[in-house]
């Protein structure tokens, strides 16, 4: 006898590059355990694409007025980033949890706000993080966790990404106001969020120097940060959309083996690789040589939210943890502006960097632009 599953009701809300790309997808692919009940988009023209590609399904233009109508169990946002926190809020006023893309907001502020909501209605908002949902990165994690290769000492996360001018053509994209920040947050946030998750430590000061070198944009288009962890571990960042060789690396010295991973959009499992040296030379200790099925990793982590939420249990990721990285990421803001590290904990209630991501970027913006 089979027992069927309890189906998860879902919306997708923004159905443009990522939310037709990945989550309807991810919805579908998982049909036996989600139903996607509704989308929702501004755009007729988009939202009568995506109703045709992945419905059945019904199409809305407001997101209250499909609440209403549809009470989803979990609703997807991935709309651009300064509409992550009233949308958010909004879903779970209406009982649903929230599974939002990356950034989750522009401000530590605001994410106080979204976990009071998550407080207060009962609900919870999990933030995309597709990196750590990829084949290879839980085993790394749990390997590096348990100790299996010794104390990680050094890391290494560098987001060596491309953007032509065309990327900024979307309107909110390269504007304070509508992105909040750069490449760091936008591209860079993906490998920045898995090293400071396998590094088994929490970061506890940056040194960093962010500017926008090439692109005509409000934002950053290039970082580097020197970060210590309380361990004491040390890690080096370069995020950047000015690289005309693509690629995203990680490395994690640890006492015993050096892992690495070369990729570019998904750390796939046979990506990387693990290396110890002792007096016969160097040898690999771990070549996971199966390649696995391509994950579509934004599925891999809603499989993970649908497990937990058939369970009634609190799922990975709510705010409290991607809260964690946005602190991360206003901090290498901070330190830029302020021209010295800034420590965990120091950015609070009456700080501007506590009210926007990267507070001094619109003056560097306008400054840069009065020398054009
Ligand atoms: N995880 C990843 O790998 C990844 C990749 C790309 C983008 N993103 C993130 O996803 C988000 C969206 O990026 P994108 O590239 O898909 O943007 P996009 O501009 O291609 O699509 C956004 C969609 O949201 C719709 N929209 C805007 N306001 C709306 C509203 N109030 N209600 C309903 N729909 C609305 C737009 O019409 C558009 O179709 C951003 O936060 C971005 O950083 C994540």
């Amino acid at each position: 006898m089979t027992t069927l599953m309890k189906r998860a009701r879902i919306a997708v809300v923004g159905a443009g590059g990522i939310g037709a790309a990945a989550h309807l997808p991810a919805v579908t692919a998982l049909s036996d355990e989600a139903e996607l009940v509704a989308i929702v988009d501004l755009d007729p023209a988009r939202l009568a694409d995506a109703v045709e590609t992945f419905g059945p399904t019904r199409g809305y233009a407001d997101l209250g007025e499909m609440l209403a109508a549809e009470r989803p169990d979990i609703t997807v946002i991935a709309t651009p980033p300064h509409l992550h926190e009233p949308l958010s809020i909004q879903a779970m006023e209406a009982g649903s949890w929230v599974f939002c893309e990356k950034p989750l907001t522009g401000s530590l502020a605001s994410a106080d706000r979204i976990r009071e909501a998550e407080q207060r209605t009962g609900q919870w908002c999990v933030t995309v993080s597709q990196f750590r949902y990829s084949g290879g990165s839980r085993q790394v994690r749990d390997a590096l966790a348990a100790g299996t290769w010794g104390r990680p000492l050094l890391g290494v996360a560098h987001t060596s990404w491309y953007r032509g001018p065309d990327y900024w053509e979307a309107a909110w994209r390269g504007k304070f106001r509508t992105e909040f920040a750069g490449a760091t947050t936008s591209q860079a946030h993906h490998a920045i969020d898995l090293l400071l998750w396998l590094m088994d430590s929490p970061w506890e000061q940056v040194a960093a120097y962010a500017d926008t070198l090439s692109r005509p944009i409000e934002v950053e288009d290039a970082s580097v940060a020197s970060v210590r962890f309380r361990s004491g571990a040390l890690a080096t960042m370069l995020s950047t959309v000015l690289s005309h060789n693509q690629e995203t690396r990680l490395q994690v010295m640890a006492e015993d083996a050096t892992v690495d991973l070369h990729t570019l959009y998904m750390p796939l499992l046979d990506e990387w690789s693990v290396r110890r040296t002792d007096a016969d030379g160097t040898r690999v200790v771990e070549d996971w040589a199966e390649p696995e099925e391509p994950v579509q990793a934004h599925r891999a982590q809603l499989a993970n939210i649908l497990a937990h939420w058939r369970d009634g249990r609190q799922p990975e990721l709510t705010c409290a943890e991607a809260r964690e990285t946005l602190e991360f990421l206003t901090a290498l803001y901070k330190s830029s502006a302020v021209g010295a590290p800034v420590t965990r904990g120091e950015i609070a209630a009456g700080d501007p960097f506590y009210e926007a991501l990267d507070a001094a970027g619109p003056a560097r913006a306008e400054a840069k632009h009065a020398l054009r």
